[in-house]
């Protein structure tokens, strides 16, 4: 039977309290902060905190509070995953934070305690492990690491210069057709001037949403903007489809060039057969692998889990592919080479529309990816991706190291 993390007696109490301690005093001033800001603002605009606060601040504010407080009464039992939760709040607080656009000692506070808080778990619960049988291995290599850090910045890059770009023309269509004489269009962002003045709107396979404040309309009341995605999802800012096309661009090819590096790389020293194509042991165990994700116990082995084999050979083989040859298909110049491309996308209007939702996807695969490195042990797990070593601490299922 694996065991993921020890009870409390392994711990030291006086770690355990710290974090639970400072986790729990950091939700309850956040939670106190929530409730003024709703209720009694006059007494924060006393302290300096005198703006209006809007729904979305509020809710990452009170996320942030919740799971600060989750975070430190979960550290009481398991040490590392009650850190990790506490930081997951922490992350929602300054979320928050930047939303509100206010960085002085008021909401300060909270993030200090609770981010003390969470990194006193998370150290403690990775130093008892190294008092343990804890073996550190080399993981990662050289190229694997680099190569992820590469096209993380460029998905960063990619996605905020692509929303620009969608921004020019905020439909997506299926078929080979698109404009105003054709109805094939799947997605519609637009602003519209209601009863109560002017409003933003979506339109998602023919049911229209009131996405006010986000989509089709944002920024403040007084000086609302009328884009599709608000200026701070795009790159630039402002609208400026030239500079948001050479950003895009540019980094599409330092990220074909990125994963043309990995996969020599992972195809010389092994890394694609060993760590990522799912063997038929692999999928026997993965049922068993997502419960225990599900039940948060990870597993801390040599190679990659079931799921997470799942996870990135779905990034490796679908999703990169896809994004890049969807991407390819509506350059003109490149239509011209590979005609084919374009019919096996069903025109350069679909292979456009699955772009973006290849896009919608990675998003949801960064997110998932979070909060997985997050609650697995970011400490171990960040190491591994900066140096390449990795704590095995933990025995597989049928007793041998995983
Ligand atoms: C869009 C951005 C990102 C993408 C597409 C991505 C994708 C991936 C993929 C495919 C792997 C497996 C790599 C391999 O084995 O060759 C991986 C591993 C990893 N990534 Fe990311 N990643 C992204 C951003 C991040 C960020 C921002 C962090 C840091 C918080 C991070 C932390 C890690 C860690 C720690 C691992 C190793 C996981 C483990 O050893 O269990 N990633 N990522």
């Amino acid at each position: 039977m694996a065991v993921m993390e020890q009870g409390v007696s392994g711990l030291d109490p006086g770690a355990r309290n710290a974090a639970a301690g400072l986790s729990i005093v950091a939700a309850l001033a956040g939670a106190a902060i929530v409730a003024m800001l709703l209720a009694a603002p006059a007494v924060l605009a006393a302290w300096g905190v005198d703006r209006p606060v809007d729904a979305l601040t509020l809710s990452l504010l009170a996320a942030g509070a919740v799971f600060m407080l989750l975070g430190g009464v979960i550290a009481v039992p398991r040490l590392g995953l009650g850190g990790a939760i506490a930081l997951i709040g922490v992350l929602f607080w300054l979320c928050g934070c930047i939303s509100f656009k206010s960085f002085g000692w008021v909401l300060g506070a909270p993030l200090l305690l609770g981010f003390l808080g969470a990194f006193t778990g998370m150290v403690s619960h990775d130093r008892r492990a190294a008092d343990g049988d804890a073996t550190l291995v080399y993981r990662q290599s050289g190229l694997t690491r680099l190569t992820h850090w590469v096209w993380a910045v460029a998905m960063f890059f990619l996605l905020l210069s692509g929303l620009q770009i969608f921004n020019a023309r905020p439909n997506l269509y299926i078929g080979q057709q698109s404009g105003f004489g054709f109805d094939n269009s799947i997605l519609d962002i637009y602003a519209v001037n209601g009863p109560n003045g002017p409003a933003g709107q979506t339109k998602l396979f023919g049911h229209t949403f009131d996405t006010t404040g986000v989509l089709g309309m944002s920024g403040a009341a007084d000086r609302p903007v009328f884009t599709a995605f608000p200026g701070w999802a795009t790159i630039p800012s402002y609208r400026d489809l030239a500079t948001g096309r050479v950003v895009h661009f540019f980094f599409a090819w330092v990220l074909v060039g990125t994963l043309a590096i990995w996969l020599i790389n992972a195809l010389a020293i092994g890394h694609l057969w060993r760590d990522i194509v799912l063997k038929p042991r692999d999928l026997r165990a993965l049922p068993r692998d997502i419960l225990d994700h599900l039940r948060l116990r990870f597993a801390h082995g040599r190679s990659y889990t079931p799921l997470q084999k799942l996870a990135y050979f779905a990034v490796f083989v679908v999703a990169f592919p896809l994004i890049i040859a969807t991407g390819l298909t509506m350059s003109p110049n490149f239509d011209a080479t590979l005609p084919w491309l374009v019919d096996l996308f069903g025109g350069r209007q679909t292979a456009r529309t699955i772009h973006f939702f290849t896009m919608l996807a990675f998003v949801l695969f960064f997110v998932v990816h979070i909060v997985m490195v997050v609650l697995a042990n970011p400490i171990n797990e960040l190491r591994s991706m900066i140096t390449g070593y990795y704590r095995t601490n933990v025995r597989g299922r049928e007793g041998e190291e995983r």
